[in-house]
C-alpha cells in the first residue's frame, strides 16, 4: 500500500463546488441523519466529490468539511484512510491492478510491467488524459486471477496481451466486455465444469423426492381441469338462469302478475294468469294468504287465456349500463326493518330478496336513483322490471313519512 497524501500544491485546484444535482442529492443524504450528526454523511459526500472530479483534492475536503460543520482534518483523516478516494488526479480510464498474493501468483507482475509500459508510472496520467493505473488490494475475485477494476467493472482472467489490448481499446474508445477475458462466463474451471455435473443433483431424486416433478406437472393438470369444469357448470347454471328471468319478463302475463292477484283479492274479474316461474307466483298477494286458492289456480292459467285489457304494460327496462350500488346494509337498523311488503308489487319472497340484499327501510329505497333502482332490479331475479314498474321509489318516498295504504298488498301505483 502507497502512503496516502495530498496531490502537490501545483495540481490543487483553487475551488470546489458541487453541481446543483449533487447539492440536491447531499440534502437527501444529510436530511437522513439526527440533528448533531451530520458528521456520519462524511463517506457519502466525498464520495460524490469524487464522482464528480474523479479525485479528492483539498478543495474538496475543505467544502465538505464546510457542509458538515467538521474541521478539515477531520474529513482529511477520512480521506487518506479509505483507499476508494483517488486523492491524485486519475484519467478517463483509471485502472486499478490487484498486486495480491493470489493475483500475483497468476502473473499480476506482468500485468504491472503492462502498466508501466502503456501508462507510465503510478499515479500519474498519461498526456493525452484516457489511462492512469495503481497497484491495490485484493478486489475480491481471485478466482479469476489475475484481474483488474477499471472505473466501475471488473476484467478478470487478464493475460497481459489481452490487457494490453484492453487498455488500447479504452484508449481508442473501443467497446470492451467486463469480466472473464478468457471465455469464462463466472469462475468455473477453465474448459468447464469438472465437477457437479450430474443432473440428478439438480433434480430431487438425490434427496428422496423421486418423481416429484412428474407428480407437481400431474397435481396442476388436475387442478386446471377441475377449475375448468367448475368454470363451464357455472356458465352453464348462468345461463340458464337468465334465459328463465328473460322468459318471465317476456311474457306480457308475467308483467301483469300483481294487477292479476290483487284484482282476483279484490272480487274483481280475474285477468290473465302468470305463466312466470314458480318463485314469482310466491310472491304475490296469493302467496301472501291474502286470495284464495282457486284464485291462484286461476291467476296460474296460461297468457293465451287472458283478456286482452288485462295485460299490463310491459315493464320499460333499465339501461344495463347505467346501474349503480345503491347504500346497503348489513341488518336493519335498531334490529326492526320496516314492513317492505307494504309496497305495491313487493311480497314475501321479494321483501326477503331485499333483506338479503341489504335493503331493510322505506328510506332506503325512497332515496334511490334511477341507476340505483337499476342496480336491484337487475339482482331480482324473477321479478326484474316489477320495481321500475311499480315505482317503488314513490311508494316508499310515501311510506317513509309515516303514510300508510288502507290495504296490506300496499297502494297500487297509478297506470
Ligand atoms: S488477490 Fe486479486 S482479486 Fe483477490
Amino acid at each position: 500500500m502507497s502512503v496516502r497524501r495530498l496531490a502537490p500544491d501545483p495540481i490543487q485546484p483553487a475551488s470546489f463546488a458541487f453541481t446543483a444535482a449533487n447539492e440536491n442529492w447531499i440534502d437527501q443524504q444529510i436530511a437522513k441523519y439526527p440533528e448533531g450528526r451530520q458528521a456520519s454523511a462524511v463517506i457519502p459526500l466525498l464520495w460524490k466529490a469524487q464522482e464528480q472530479e474523479g479525485w479528492v483534492s483539498r478543495a474538496v475536503i475543505e467544502t465538505v468539511a464546510k457542509r458538515l460543520g467538521m474541521a478539515p482534518m477531520r474529513v482529511l483523516e477520512v480521506a487518506t484512510f479509505y483507499t476508494m478516494f483517488n486523492l491524485q488526479p486519475v484519467g478517463e480510464f483509471f485502472v486499478q491492478l490487484c498486486g495480491t498474493t493470489p493475483c500475483a501468483l497468476r502473473g499480476a507482475e506482468a500485468l504491472k510491467k503492462v502498466c508501466e509500459d502503456v501508462i507510465g508510472p503510478q499515479s500519474t496520467v498519461t498526456a493525452d488524459g484516457k489511462l492512469s493505473w495503481l497497484e491495490v488490494e485484493c478486489l475480491g475475485a481471485c478466482c479469476n486471477a489475475p484481474m483488474a477494476q477499471i472505473n466501475v467493472d471488473y476484467y478478470e482472467d487478464l493475460t497481459p496481451a489481452s490487457f494490453r489490448q484492453l487498455l488500447d481499446d479504452m484508449r481508442n474508445g473501443r467497446a470492451t466486455k467486463p469480466g472473464p477475458q478468457n471465455g469464462r462466463t463466472g469462475s468455473e474451471p477453465e474448459g468447464g465444469p469438472q465437477t457437479l455435473t450430474d443432473k440428478a443433483l439438480y433434480d430431487g431424486s438425490m434427496i428422496g423426492a423421486g418423481d416429484w416433478q412428474k407428480r407437481v406437472v400431474e397435481q396442476r393438470k388436475a387442478a386446471a381441469e377441475a377449475a375448468a369444469a367448475k368454470a363451464a357448470a357455472e356458465a352453464e347454471a348462468k345461463k340458464a338462469a337468465e334465459a328463465e328471468a328473460k322468459k318471465a319478463e317476456a311474457t306480457p302475463a308475467a308483467v301483469a302478475t300483481k294487477p292479476a292477484t290483487e284484482t282476483a283479492a279484490a272480487g274483481r274479474p280475474k285477468p290473465s294468469a302468470p305463466a312466470q316461474p314458480s318463485s314469482a307466483a310466491n310472491d304475490t298477494p296469493a302467496a301472501k294468504g291474502k286470495v284464495e286458492k282457486k284464485d291462484v289456480a286461476e291467476a296460474a292459467k296460461p297468457a293465451a287465456t287472458a283478456k286482452p285489457a288485462a295485460v299490463a304494460k310491459p315493464a320499460p327496462a333499465p339501461a344495463a349500463t347505467d346501474e349503480s350500488k345503491p347504500e346497503l346494509l348489513t341488518a336493519a337498523r335498531g334490529g326492526k326493518g320496516d314492513d317492505l311488503e307494504l309496497i305495491w308489487g313487493v311480497g314475501p319472497k321479494l321483501a326477503k330478496m331485499l333483506n338479503e340484499m341489504g335493503v331493510w327501510h322505506y328510506d332506503q329505497i325512497a332515496k334511490w336513483t334511477p341507476a340505483e333502482l337499476a342496480w336491484v332490479d337487475a339482482r331480482l331475479t324473477g321479478f326484474k322490471g316489477r320495481a321500475l314498474r311499480d315505482d317503488w321509489i314513490a311508494q316508499s318516498k310515501k311510506l317513509a313519512t309515516g303514510w300508510r295504504p288502507e290495504s296490506k298488498l300496499g297502494d297500487k301505483p297509478a297506470e
